[in-house]
């Protein structure tokens, strides 16, 4: 809305209204005492004035208004920061629903995937009005996924999975950006969020190639890389079976726990002996370089899809 006065950046989702509410209240608070300060500071240098006349008293400290200066702007410092800090914590809640869409920063492109399986780079196609969910994570550098008309930006992280998320309430086509330098090409990489009506993204979606989706091509790398000799039931067992390990709680050789999150997941693939579950050898070796963080994003879609004994402890 108030982008309508010239000052603001396109908005094209709710966030992006109450981010501009809270700087419109910046802006207007910083105009006040600005124009207080300037015309106290005109009108004190004319009444006060070199003259002939006899000098007035010099003062000397004033307990009252030393208090009144530190007091106020202490209750409108706090003001903004609990404004500031309600709308970051409010946002940080991912909505249940809303469609998953996994993204990879690199060197120096954008990959995403929609659930269905479409993939795109450098572009984006989602529906208005609909929660978009991101797991985002990076190849190599930290890249940052910054869409201003969303007022959405955040850090793109490799080893880490941030979970993020934005509902746009506009249709058209959106500039995104990365907004953290990571190299040479830094400012190429450079898309565009289009953001449709939802028949329209259905439309969009079925007539793109699907290919496998995210599960699919992680059931496929479970067999091809062969992880299913060791992990499935019923293998000869060198290692856990998998079926409801996500999100379980392991007990580690040499004592300490961990929850089987993204994190830990990612970290047995790439350095299993790091954390190795309780009752078993360290014989896995590591895939560090024969699976890319797009494959380890599939391999987490199937895992979560593994239901069985999701009993919490170990087999
Ligand atoms: Cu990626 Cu800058």
């Amino acid at each position: 809305m108030l982008e309508k006065l010239g000052i603001f950046p396109e908005a094209a989702s709710e966030f992006a209204d109450q981010v501009d509410y809270l700087y419109f209240f910046l802006i207007g608070v910083t105009i006040f005492f600005v124009t207080v300060i300037v015309a106290a500071l005109a009108y004190l240098s004319v009444r006060y004035r070199h003259r002939r006349s006899p000098v007035p008293t010099p003062v000397h400290g004033s307990i009252l208004l030393e208090l009144t200066w530190s007091g106020i702007p202490l209750v409108i410092a706090l003001f903004i920061f609990g404004w500031g800090a309600k709308l970051y914590i409010e946002h940080q809640d991912m909505p249940p629903d809303g469609i998953e869409i996994s993204v990879t920063g690199k060197q120096w492109m954008w990959k995403l995937q929609h659930p269905s399986g479409q993939r795109e780079i450098n572009a984006l196609h989602v529906p208005v009005g609909v929660p978009i969910l991101l797991t985002m994570t990076s190849e190599d550098v930290i890249h940052s996924f910054y869409v201003p008309a969303f007022r959405f930006k955040r850090d793109v992280v490799p080893g880490v999975y941030t979970r993020a998320h934005f509902t746009a309430d506009k249709t058209g086509s959106f500039h995104l950006f990365c907004a953290e330098y990571c190299g040479t090409d830094h400012s190429v990489m450079i898309g565009k969020v289009v953001v449709m009506e939802p028949s329209e993204y259905e439309a969009w979606l079925s007539g793109q190639p699907a290919g496998e989706t995210p599960v699919q091509a992680g059931e496929r790398l479970f067999t091809d890389l062969r992880c299913n000799t060791c992990h499935a039931a019923g293998s000869d067992q060198k290692g856990p079976d998998l079926a409801g390990v996500f999100g379980s709680k392991r007990l580690l050789v040499g004592g300490g726990e961990a929850i089987a999150d993204e994190e830990y997941i990612r970290e047995s693939i790439l350095r299993p002996a790091r954390k190795v579950v309780f009752g078993y050898e360290p014989l896995m070796p590591t895939y560090q370089g024969q699976v890319n963080e797009t494959q380890i994003l599939s391999l987490m879609a199937y895992l979560k899809t593994l239901g069985g004994a999701a009993e919490g402890a170990n087999p």
